[in-house]
């Protein structure tokens, strides 16, 4: 049995959480990769909305397996409160969730110095979420990051304070204040908590599960444009948000990987700092802003919204090998009259490219667009792809053509019933 890996082509925020969420059922396992409390992955059904950041969206499904892979970093005290807040719905969420013991940990002052960092900065500043990401996977590459399984040695507190007297020295170098007091006792207590997690070498239980013939969803954090190596940075996360990142992240091998589904918005959102091509300043960008509600989910900040933009979704696709996408939120652009796409970029030098420049940040890039007709109706009660309106059905089709791959979701709404599925999940077209 093969890995299908979900994961985002665009800045984050495409989707994932809700496609994760109604793909579940065909799954047995889902499984977290990289990233960390840095997404917010929103869910909603029944009349119900929730937003995960550490813990994966099957976990809503019953019966379905949750894992947290080595890949990930982990705020403890941010999963001890999910964990809680999810037994209002009735879910003991400790019972269907596995945590790698290779899981990197965010400490206290993983985000004292995220928030210093960021702070020195000043006006190049990344725009972090300020979870920590940043120091903590600093700390996994600089070989002296602290683990999951760590926390079941008996030499725990030694280890911490080590790293901790690490970090204290770097903070003092910002001339930063320091208040630990409250959060690492929040830390301990929620490190006492996860003991009763089953934190375990989840490499051996995954591939244990590709020999039982189980089926795995492999669910993405971020974009693949917030990717450390192929996003626009240093304007990035700290992971490898791409399909490859599934592997290391997980401990699985590539030839176990099976479908990879690409998801996108029907037009382009970033949060923080860092170039955007696409991005409208104007009137229209804030009309998609209201009518897409674009706010982060985990930091509440207004999101950049602007056109599609087709080069960065073909550089996407490429570095995944993505075999199926995803539309979300169609319903955003009901209320454009004419929708653009951005086909190329011109250069400063009046060249057309494809590609995207090294250097997005300093080479100023004009996007070349063409003007579709919008469909300009609500696709409220829509459940058929044949039903939507025929300007939807031609974006779909241009888009198609464009990229090389069918779109086999077209998301309508936020709810879990809003998705139109075109083939059976996992089957190409
Ligand atoms: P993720 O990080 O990729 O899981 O995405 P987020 O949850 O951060 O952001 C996506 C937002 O769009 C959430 O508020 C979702 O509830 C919402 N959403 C998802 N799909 C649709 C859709 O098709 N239409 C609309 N209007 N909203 C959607
Ligand atoms: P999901 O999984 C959107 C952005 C931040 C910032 C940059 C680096 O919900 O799609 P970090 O905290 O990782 O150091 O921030 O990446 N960012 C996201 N943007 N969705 C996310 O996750 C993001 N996670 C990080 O805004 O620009
Ligand atoms: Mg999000």
């Amino acid at each position: 049995m093969k890995i299908d890996v979900l994961l985002g082509l665009q800045w984050g925020d495409e989707g994932k959480g809700k496609v994760v969420d109604f793909l579940a059922p065909e799954y047995q396992v889902v499984a977290r990769f990289q990233g960390g409390p840095n997404a917010g992955h929103t869910l909603e059904f029944d009349g119900i909305k929730h937003v995960l950041h550490q813990i994966p969206s099957g976990i809503f499904r019953p019966d379905i397996i949750n894992v947290i892979g080595n890949g990930v970093v982990l705020d403890v005290v941010i999963l001890r409160r999910e964990i809680e807040s999810l037994k209002k719905y009735g879910i003991d969420a400790r019972k269907n969730l596995f945590i790698s013991k290779k899981t990197q940990l965010i400490l206290p002052t993983h985000r004292l110095l995220d928030a210093a960092s960021e702070k020195a900065k000043g006006l190049s500043k990344i725009g972090s979420t300020l979870k920590g990401i940043g120091p903590a996977y600093s700390d996994k590459i600089a070989r002296q990051g602290l683990r999951v399984g760590d926390l079941l040695l008996p030499d725990f507190q030694q280890r911490y304070e080590a790293l901790r007297e690490k970090h204290l020295n770097v903070l003092a170098f910002y001339n930063e204040p320091i208040e630990l007091a409250e959060t690492e006792n929040a830390f301990f207590e929620a490190v006492e908590y996860l003991k009763e997690c089953k934190i375990v070498d989840t490499e051996y239980l995954l591939n244990g599960y590709i020999k039982e013939g189980k089926k795995i969803l492999a669910e993405g954090a971020q974009g693949s444009l917030l990717d450390i190596d192929f996003g626009s940075y240093p304007f990035v996360t700290s992971s490898n948000t791409m399909a490859a990142g599934a592997c290391t992240g997980l401990g699985v091998a590539p030839a176990t990987i099976g479908e990879v589904y690409g998801i996108f918005k029907a037009y382009g959102t970033r949060v923080g700092s860092g170039p955007f091509p696409t991005e409208l300043h104007d009137e229209v960008g804030e009309r998609m802003r209201k009518e897409g509600n674009e706010f982060g989910s985990t930091t509440g900040r207004p999101r950049r919204c602007g056109w599609l933009d087709l080069p960065s979704l073909r550089y996407a696709i490429m570095l995944s090998g993505v075999t199926q996408l995803f539309m979300m939120k169609a319903d955003v652009l009901n209320i454009f009259e004419e929708i653009e796409v951005c086909t190329h970029y011109e250069l400063p030098d009046g060249s057309r490219t494809s590609e995207l420049p090294y250097d997005l940040e300093s080479v100023t890039v004009k996007p070349v667009y063409k003007t579709m007709k919008g469909w300009n109706q609500s696709l409220k009660g829509i459940t058929d792809y044949d039903a939507l309106p025929q300007a939807l059905q031609a974006y779909v089709r241009y888009l198609e053509g464009e990229l090389g791959l069918p779109i086999n979701i077209i998301s309508t709404g936020p709810d879990r019933t809003q998705t139109i599925l075109r083939t059976a999940v996992g089957k190409r077209k």
